[in-house]
């Protein structure tokens, strides 16, 4: 029978007999599945493992700090920060389209391991020849590499990968659903910080950006995001949402009237879902108390914004992320 310390004890021995005595590096985005994938690696192999932190200029507020921090402190990793945000804006300039977007973050967090691993080689550390990933089977699913499914989204991890890639792919969460990858997690001793954290992206706030991707948009849609997962927290719904995706419609402006007269600015999109497995989603019934307060902030607070709107669409036939 399945239990969560068989499936640890079972990946590990799998994870030893694939990687033998050579080298891994694992890209960590903060979120869930890459930390426990990272945390099951390095049970399995130790210091053979570097983890690689890219920053790619996509993350929420405060997102790189936490992963320098907590991370670190609950496994004791060896942790690479790769400041790569020039890199990734000047890839996604000029483009608007949802899955060209997602081909190109793909593509460019592979470019940055490859250099990775050659500066670890440089260092003096032996061929590294493995990139792990937190990749689940619901990415796998719905990137079209289950069986009998259609294509519905490239996964940062999984369709998203560019066809030239050096490195043997180690997935030890490829079976898994968000809820068992949790219990390993806690298995495996990490703290609730990281266990608990709700899905985010790997392809971050680009996806969550509907038109082309700029720093001074990326800026505003943080300001607004950092609004509405304060606010969320604040009132106590982190566990009753599973994730609440904020979006910028960059493409589109309305009028409105704020302070001194007319405004043509545009609008923020709250996604507040419910779900146990993000395969299907219902949009959460929550408090108009708390949606008022977080479109005040937003409308105030954050330039060029004068609208915000409550999403209030299932999956299906919504996805959950707008991208
Ligand atoms: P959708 O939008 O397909 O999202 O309903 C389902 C779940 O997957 C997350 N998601 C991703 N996670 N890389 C990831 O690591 C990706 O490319 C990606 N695309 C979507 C999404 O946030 C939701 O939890």
């Amino acid at each position: 029978s399945w239990t969560t310390g068989n499936i640890v004890e079972e990946q590990v021995a799998a994870i030893r007999e694939q990687v033998g005595d050579k080298r891994a590096i694992c890209g960590l985005s903060g979120g869930v599945d890459s930390a426990v994938a990272a945390a099951l690696v390095q049970k399995a192999i130790g210091s053979q493992l570097t983890c690689v932190y890219v920053d790619h200029g996509l993350m929420r507020k405060g997102e790189t700090e936490q992963v320098e921090k907590d991370f670190v402190a609950a496994t004791g990793v060896q942790l690479k920060v790769v400041d790569a945000q020039e890199r990734f804006l000047n890839a996604l300039a000029g483009v608007s389209d949802p899955e060209t977007k997602r081909k190109i973050i793909g593509r460019e967090f592979i470019r940055v391991f490859e250099q990775a691993q050659a500066e670890i080689i440089a260092e003096g550390g032996a061929d590294v020849a493995f990139l792990v990933q937190g990749t689940l089977y619901p990415d796998v699913v719905e990137s079209g590499g289950g069986t009998g499914t259609a294509n519905i989204k490239s996964h940062h991890n999984v369709g998203g990968l560019p066809d030239d890639i050096e490195f043997e792919l180690v997935e030890p969460l490829r079976q898994l659903f968000k809820d068992e990858v949790r219990m390993v997690g806690q298995e495996l001793g990490l703290p609730d910080e990281i266990v608990q954290r709700q899905p985010f992206p790997g392809p971050g706030l680009g996806i969550r950006i509907v038109g082309e991707v700029t720093k001074e948009r990326l800026d505003l849609l943080r300001e607004a995001d950092a609004i509405a997962r304060h606010e969320l927290t604040a009132a106590g719904l982190d566990r009753e949402i599973w994730q609440c995706p904020v979006v910028l419609l960059a493409d589109v402006r309305s009028v409105g009237v704020q302070g001194d007269g007319r405004t043509y600015g545009h609008p923020i999109v709250l996604r507040p879902v419910s779900s146990e497995d993000a395969m299907t989603a219902d949009w959460t019934r929550m408090p108009y108390e708390v949606l008022g307060r977080i479109s005040t902030r937003i409308t105030n607070e954050v330039p060029d914004v004068n609208r915000v709107v409550l999403d209030c669409t299932s999956k299906p036939p919504g996805t959950i992320e707008w991208e």
